[in-house]
């Protein structure tokens, strides 16, 4: 199977391109904006016309969600047209996709885990146009599935975790927001996550389907920092403050926790609890 990765620098992109040796069976193309801008649909239609692609993992996005408040074009282009035109062009080549999406397409206000069948309200610019970009997959004629995932972290890139590492290292106090709740991701378990989806496309559905992928367990932000100074063994004191003590321009879900159900009795994946998980991760930096 050949699998084309976009976003390739990316948290995800990165994982999924470490684990790509232990996928022998598969052929990579791993691009991002330098190789492949997924803006530029006539790039696309020319990469595909040059490589043979039976699978599309869809890992490039507009990820600064307080950015996008005041740069909506540029997000809408990357997080909903760019799909669009993956979507068109996979049709025309007949390739499968998986696409990633988010938490950020609900609003908060529930006390249970989201199922994938909950009600989508997005409350900011950026989950907003992931919410369209999901549109696009769901209702394309070749098969396809979307993920969301949450609160993303990983050993490449920037993220909660790297930064509670070097503040811990360089404060003694730091306040941190106690009244958001979902579940972090370590973005290697969600790249394993969809390459074990890829090589069992005799278990995908008919129809297009949406599935939840977050790591198992529940915490507030201000639980995971904790958590992260004691894997570490990092003596800083975590303060914990309200979201209305932190202002941000984009507002966040107060609770995204998802329900893992469906993708684990579907496709039999592997998860393990947020904090072994970020055990793993912080021995690997
Ligand atoms: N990070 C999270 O907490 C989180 C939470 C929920 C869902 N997600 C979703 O998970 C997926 C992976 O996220 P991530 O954390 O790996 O994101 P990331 O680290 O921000 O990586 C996204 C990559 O896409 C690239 N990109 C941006 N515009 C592009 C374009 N026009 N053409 C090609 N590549 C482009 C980015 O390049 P530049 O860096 O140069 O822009 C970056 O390398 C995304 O769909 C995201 O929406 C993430």
């Amino acid at each position: 199977m050949n699998i084309l990765v976009t976003g390739k620098n990316g948290q995800l992109g990165s994982e999924i391109n470490a684990l790509s040796t232990q996928y022998s069976d598969f052929n990579f193309h791993f691009t991002d904006i330098e190789e492949l801008d997924i803006t530029d649909k006539n790039a696309i239609d020319n990469f595909f016309s040059l490589n043979k692609i039976d699978l599309i993992i869809n890992c490039a996005a507009y990820t600064a969600v307080d950015k996008a408040e005041d740069d909506i074009i540029a997000a809408n282009k990357v997080n909903n047209l760019s799909v669009r035109y993956l979507t068109e062009v996979a049709e025309q080549y007949y390739s499968r996709i998986i696409h990633i999406s988010t938490d950020y397409v609900f609003d908060g206000k529930h006390y249970l885990p989201y199922k994938e069948t909950d009600n989508t309200n997005p409350i900011s610019v950026y989950g907003k146009t992931k919410l369209n970009g999901e549109s696009h997959v769901i209702n394309s004629k070749v098969p396809a599935l979307v993920i969301r995932t949450s609160w993303v972290y990983s050993q490449f890139g920037n993220n909660f975790v790297k930064t509670m590492l070097r503040l811990g290292n360089e404060r003694e106090n730091i306040g941190v927001i106690g009244d958001q709740i979902g579940t972090p991701t370590n973005a290697n378990d969600l790249a394993k996550a969809c390459l074990d989806i890829a090589s069992k496309t005799e278990l995908w559905s008919k129809k297009n389907e949406i599935y939840h992928f977050s790591n198992l367990g529940i915490c507030s932000w201000y639980d995971f920092a904790n958590e992260i100074m004691k894997l570490s063994d990092i003596n800083c004191k975590i303060n914990q403050i309200e979201t209305i003590d932190y202002p941000t321009k984009a507002q966040r879900p107060q609770y995204s926790v998802l329900n893992k159900k469906k993708i684990t009795e579907q496709f039999g994946i592997d998860n393990f609890h947020w904090s072994d998980s970020l055990q793993k991760m912080i021995k690997a930096i």
